[in-house]
């Protein structure tokens, strides 16, 4: 292949990608699609320059604009969510982990975690984040049946235990967790409560998940591009008001968490494009969270009347995003294979009881991105028959497919952002 056949080779995947995409039903729980305006920032002059430090702190020259578009993104931050500490540099939801582990937890110390088979992220468990900071971890109790935390059980640990972290990070997260009790008995024996919000930032930037920093979480991270449709990237929140020698502290171990302690020059554009996502959640957060859960719901609800099996029946399915079939012992991937095949795409996913993260029995399903295309709850009843027609009535995934990219046909605006009232593309106009 000469050069040029490479690089053609590497652009039509991308294009191939994007119709993929575009005719199929994207239903990962922990994906969604940017905004134009949010699209504009990543290709500006922002990309690839350094900012090292904070607004007015730099190493590097040059920040001038920088640090208006980042000051900016702290100032709707603070709005959005409501709180007093907002950092916008971790490049992703890992690295504001990272961060918050690098600046609160020695190695060798304690932190309480959800197990993965009950629905944890790696990033706090024994093969991520934790392992490479050389925590010492320990698991909460869960109750499968309500598919959470077990609350007695958890405050009994964190004080046997005595962490110097409690933490709270869940990719599968159906219903809100006990922040309050947990925090209570984190606080008793002086450990700070720690709220990954990974997947619901959005859903609690628009009210319509638990609040976690009134209900006692010290500090709470997150990804920018899941629930919160914004660029691929990381948050960590903090309603500590530094007004103490001790809570000055406790910010600045924060502070320094993220710089120097996990990154160095951190994305300055996809900085820029959290700005404007934060703008546009302000918004339309409150509209898009309260649909996107609707969603979850009748789609759970439509699945079960088909004959799946869903977890958490008796609580009415779901308070998220989200929605967790299972599907048969070691099952998962070959259900998302198939589903791939017809061009619903999905994950395999652990189950409480599953002890082989590699041949899980699940598969999760996620309604954020559909939600941004404009589907509602009656898309939800027509998604779940395309469910039943490849798993439980084996036809073939092909001839779903075809339905599937005609269904997919009236679909392809994304809503819940600024539309109207902008310019082109500035980036143009400054670069022929
Ligand atoms: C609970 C939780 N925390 C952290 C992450 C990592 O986020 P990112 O992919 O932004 O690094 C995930 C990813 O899905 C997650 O589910």
């Amino acid at each position: 292949m000469s050069w040029y056949d490479e690089v053609e080779y590497i652009r039509k995947q991308a294009r191939e990608n994007n119709k993929f995409f575009a005719e199929s039903l994207p239903m990962i729980a922990s994906e969604n699609v940017l905004s134009p305006l949010c699209k504009e920032m990543l290709i500006t002059d922002f990309h690839g320059r350094y900012a090292e430090g904070t607004p007015g702190h730099r190493y590097y020259e040059g920040c001038k604009f920088f640090d208006r578009v980042e000051e900016k993104a702290i100032e709707l931050g603070k709005k959005l969510f409501n709180c007093n500490y907002v950092d916008v540099r971790p490049t992703a939801g890992t690295t504001a982990n990272m961060a918050v582990l690098k600046a609160l937890i020695k190695p060798g110390e304690t932190a309480t975690v959800l197990d993965l088979a009950n629905g944890a992220h790696i990033s706090f468990g024994k093969w991520g984040a934790a392992a490479v900071r050389g925590i010492n971890l320990v698991s909460y109790p869960f109750n499968d049946e309500e598919m959470n935390i077990d609350i007695d059980g958890a405050v009994k640990l964190i004080r046997e235990a005595k962490p110097k972290l409690a933490l709270n990070g869940r990719s599968v997260f159906l219903f809100p967790s006990p922040i309050k009790e947990l925090a209570e008995a984190a606080h008793e024996v002086g450990a700070y409560l720690v709220y990954d919000a990974a997947h619901v930032l959005g859903l609690i930037a628009g009210k319509q998940f638990q609040d976690p920093l009134r209900e006692g979480a010290d500090v709470m991270t997150g990804s920018t591009h899941k629930t919160l449709p914004g660029p691929q990237g990381g948050v960590v929140l903090s309603d500590h008001k530094g007004d103490t020698e001790e809570d000055k502290s406790f910010l600045m171990r924060l502070n320094f968490g993220v710089f120097p302690g996990v990154t160095s020059s951190y994305h300055l554009h996809h900085v820029a494009a959290k700005a404007i996502a934060f703008a546009e959640h302000l918004e339309f957060g409150e509209a898009y969270a309260k649909q996107t859960i609707k969603n979850a719901k009748k789609l759970a609800e439509s699945l079960y009347d088909r004959g799946f099996k869903v977890f958490g029946e008796k609580l009415g399915f779901t308070e998220s995003h989200q929605v967790l079939l299972e599907i048969g012992p070691g099952k998962g991937k070959e259900a998302s294979k198939k589903l791939e095949e017809a061009g619903i795409i999905t994950n395999m996913n652990t189950i409480p009881g599953d002890t082989d993260p590699l041949n899980p029995s699940g598969i999760r399903i996620g309604t954020p991105e559909l939600t941004r295309i404009g589907m509602k709850e009656s898309e939800m009843e027509e998604i779940a028959i395309f469910y039943e027609r490849v798993l439980l009535k084996n036809e073939d995934p092909k001839k779903v497919r075809k339905d599937i990219k005609e269904f997919r046909k009236n679909y392809q605006e994304i809503h819940y952002c600024f539309k109207e009232g902008f310019r082109g593309y500035d980036y143009y106009e400054i670069v022929p």
